[in-house]
């Protein structure tokens, strides 16, 4: 496995493998790796002749510190993981030196409405934390394709935003949510819970896919006042927001709209771990 720790290293190799008639993939992670992105992984090396997977825990998208230092580090695993999809993957794990140079800031990006809903609302200055790391990469990395999965959905749509914002000449792919059996969405976060509370946050897609049926004959003003009773219920369950908006632009419903495509999204602390997902209606 090439693991490359300065942008130079990285480039160089790239330069020297990728013609300009072979295809480049890229996987941006913050590693704690999981089957959610080993599914992109697998996607971008059967559709690519290289694949770049980065790993880097980007300090400006964290808008709480302490999540921040707790988010796991387990970099050898991730490599192990890596290489069982193909021990050809490019790995490229810099530092924050090597990204922010000493200045540990981002950049201001006019997203419009899709960054001042939902985690944009929630998590100041979330989203210009995301532009900074992704338009570093993909104007370093230069992949013909980018590979981001849909349990993140409004960052998709800010990514989507970003390459036709700075005029960035790659395709964004966008890849489903994989989930544990018990139908919680694979998120690195899930570590932190206990093996009872990990259980129990299968409420969270089951309630999504009962929305789902709801939105179907009610209202969805009906349909989230419905979600918010639930919660309600939950002891140990706080509900952040709970949201039906537009697909692509991310505007709230107001009022069902025919022909219109509306998903539904939701945060939700379980115990103090933050969890999203999101279904389409
Ligand atoms: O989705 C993530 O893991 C991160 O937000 C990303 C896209 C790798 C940027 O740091």
């Amino acid at each position: 496995m090439q693991v490359f720790k300065t942008k130079k290293e990285l480039i160089d190799t790239l330069s020297a493998n990728v013609s300009t008639s072979k295809s480049l993939g890229l996987v941006p992670t913050m590693g704690a790796l999981h089957k959610g992105h080993i599914s992109l992984i697998d996607k971008a090396n059967k559709e690519n002749n290289t694949v770049v997977v980065s790993i880097f825990v980007n300090p400006t998208q964290f808008n709480n510190q302490e999540d921040l230092e707790k988010y796991p580090k387990t970099l050898e695993k991730d490599i192990a993981l890596i290489k069982t999809v193909s021990d050809q993957i490019i790995i490229y794990s810099p530092s924050i030196k090597e990204i922010y140079d000493g200045n540990v800031a981002s950049e201001n990006y006019n997203f419009g409405e899709l960054a001042s809903v939902m985690e944009g609302e929630f998590r100041a200055g979330h989203f210009n934390g995301v532009g900074t790391i992704v338009e570093e990469l993909l104007t370093s990395v230069k992949p013909n394709k980018a590979y981001f999965g849909e349990k993140d959905f409004q960052q998709l749509q800010i990514i989507n935003k970003l390459v036709q914002l700075k005029k960035i000449p790659v395709e964004i792919i966008g890849c489903p949510i994989v989930r544990e059996e018990n139908g919680l969405a694979m998120s690195s976060r899930n570590e932190r819970l206990s093996k009872k509370t990990r259980n129990d946050a299968s409420f969270i897609y089951k309630t999504l896919q009962n929305a789902k049926i709801k939105f179907g004959t009610k209202s969805a003003l009906e349909v989230i006042n419905w979600v918010e009773s639930e919660f309600l219920k939950k002891e140990n369950f706080k509900l952040e927001y709970f949201q039906i908006a537009e697909t692509t632009t991310l505007t709230p419903i107001e009022k069902k709209i025919k022909n219109k495509k509306y998903r539904a999204f939701i945060a939700v602390f379980v115990d103090d771990v933050r969890l999203i997902d999101n279904i389409a209606l």
